[in-house]
């Protein structure tokens, strides 16, 4: 049985030709190949300006320099993120302060965000994670009015799209990688893209020591100009043997995406057809290029015993258990999502549930007589409008599509968003039992699979969760969730049909 392997990059001859001509041409530091690279790279993202770097993580860092970030200022980032998001915050002096993410997207909304502002925050860096389009407008609703600098970090995102452009087109200034990992690499390798000509030039500047004339410039003429260096700058430039290995990739770019997503698309129908099982999709704003694929397992019994008439929801989703027990008339649902601590106390008539989720603010004020809960993580709109008996909850997570139509009388919430099949207009009184929840929890899935000679990746990890971060003390549960409750399944460009049947099976048979 061959193995698969989560990811494999995508290189060929001509990337071997292009390195071999860079090593010919005797110029193999940053130069003619790097120059040509950030203008074709600033082309296909529509950018105004595209300075390559050697990595994601020294893009991130520059871009905070010349966006101004300083010790004592706070920077929003996402937990949920590669631990680079934050340490470049770090490197500034200035103090990552984690927010909490959408459950659907894995990507900071504006509740979350608004949530984690402070009198100094100065800065959010928005990742666009897996590839997944974060929504930069609505981000930039909160921040702009503020005077706080939005930094996006595409690491993940080249071929990505949002609201009809390249992702980072709208952007003041972005960060992307060329790791091996991303779709489109350069062995390591980095760019900063802003639409700002003063940030370009200075970052330009700062990652070649902050020479005043360029290296390449210096060397390209006979009588050298003298160079000064005005500031304290850094070495994070780019060779041009991964610059011209990056334009090769760039040129592909395109077939690439198209291929990664004719793939998702096999796995979203299969994943579909899995009770327990929930893909990650492009939101309503954008495309995914599918670097990483998701899923969120459901491995809670999903059982919602006796006498509730309304719905025990979002927190099993919290918790993952899928007990509901008690007496309750609405449920305390989605709140319990957002603290993760899995306790709905009864007798509560309603629910101010789910949009608690989405604002991560865990605070479900009791006696309403409904909540329109669910729904609201998925928009991550934060707002809970009563009067509704019972609650729409948990499958409009899934859905995304955030509408609650009121007078339900119960839900059979939870449980639902694991489906992601959308549907729940029941006025049952709660459904008892047997709620579809996968056959077994994301380790039981992982190991599984590699029983089979499948190599995948628990999910995105939690950096506040890292020693390095932990002192930060947050409690961030849709993060926490995601993280302990997500896999990345394989998908590489290469990747034939027999194999991702052979990854669809597996999942198949861990069905209960
Ligand atoms: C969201 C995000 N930001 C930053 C980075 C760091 O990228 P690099 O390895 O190019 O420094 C990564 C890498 O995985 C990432 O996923």
């Amino acid at each position: 049985m061959s193995r698969i392997s989560v990811m494999q990059p995508w290189l060929g001859e001509e990337e071997v030709e292009a390195v071999a001509e860079v090593l010919r041409s005797g110029w193999v530091a940053q130069g003619p190949r790097v120059a040509e690279f950030e203008r074709r790279f600033a082309e296909s993202q529509q950018a105004a300006h595209a300075v390559a770097t050697s990595s994601c993580t020294t893009a991130l860092h520059l871009a905070l320099v010349v966006a101004g970030i300083r010790p004592g200022d706070d920077v929003v980032v996402p937990s949920f993120s590669f631990v680079a998001t934050a340490n470049a915050a770090v490197y500034v002096g200035a103090r990552p302060v984690f927010a909490d993410v959408s459950p659907i997207t894995g990507n900071l909304t504006p509740e979350t965000v608004r949530a984690a502002l402070t009198p100094a925050t100065s800065a959010v860096v928005l990742v666009d994670q897996g590839g997944v389009p974060a929504d930069l407008d609505a981000i930039r609703e909160v921040c702009d009015p503020l005077g706080i600098v939005v930094i996006e970090d595409a690491a993940c995102a080249a071929g990505s799209t949002y609201r009809g452009r390249p992702v980072g087109a709208g952007a003041e200034i972005a960060a992307w990688s060329f790791h091996p990992r991303k779709i489109l690499t350069t062995g390591e390798g980095g760019m900063l893209t802003t639409s700002r000509a003063d940030w370009a030039a200075r970052a330009r500047r700062l990652r070649e020591h902050a020479m005043s004339v360029s290296a390449a410039d210096r060397h390209a003429s006979l009588v050298s100009p003298p160079e000064s260096y005005d500031e304290v700058g850094f070495n994070f430039r780019m060779t041009d043997m991964q610059a011209a290995v990056g334009i090769v990739q760039l040129s592909r770019l395109p077939e690439v995406v198209d291929r990664r997503r004719e793939l998702a698309a096999v796995y979203a129908k299969a994943v579909a057809e899995i009770d327990g099982l929930r893909a990650v999709t492009d939101p309503a704003w954008g495309t995914g290029n599918f670097q990483s694929f998701w899923i969120e397992v459901c491995p809670g019994p999903g059982v919602s015993t006796s006498s509730t008439t309304g719905a025990s929801a979002g927190f099993e989703v919290g918790r993952g258990t899928g007990v509901s027990t008690g007496s309750t008339t609405g449920a305390s649902a989605g709140f319990e999502v957002g603290r993760g601590t899995g306790v709905s106390t009864g007798s509560t008539t309603g629910a101010s549930a789910g949009f608690d989720v989405g604002r991560g603010t865990g605070v479900s004020t009791g006696s309403t007589t409904g909540a329109s809960a669910g729904f609201e993580v998925g928009r991550g709109t934060g707002v809970s409008t009563g009067s509704t008996t019972g609650e729409t909850a948990g499958f409009e997570v899934c859905r995304g599509t955030g509408v609650s139509t009121s007078s339900i009388t119960g839900v059979s919430a939870g449980f639902e968003v694991c489906r992601g099949t959308g549907v729940s207009t029941r006025s049952s009184t709660v459904s008892a039992g047997g709620g579809p929840a996968y056959g077994m929890d994301r380790e039981g899935l992982l190991g599984a699979l590699a029983e089979a000679g499948i190599s995948a990746r628990r999910g995105i990890m939690a950096a506040h969760r890292q020693p390095a971060y932990v002192s930060s003390g947050v409690s961030l549960p849709v993060t926490e969730h995601l993280t302990d409750n997500t896999l990345i399944l394989p998908l590489f460009h290469q990747m034939s049909d027999s194999e991702q049947a052979r990854v669809v099976e597996v999942l198949r048979q861990g069905r209960r």
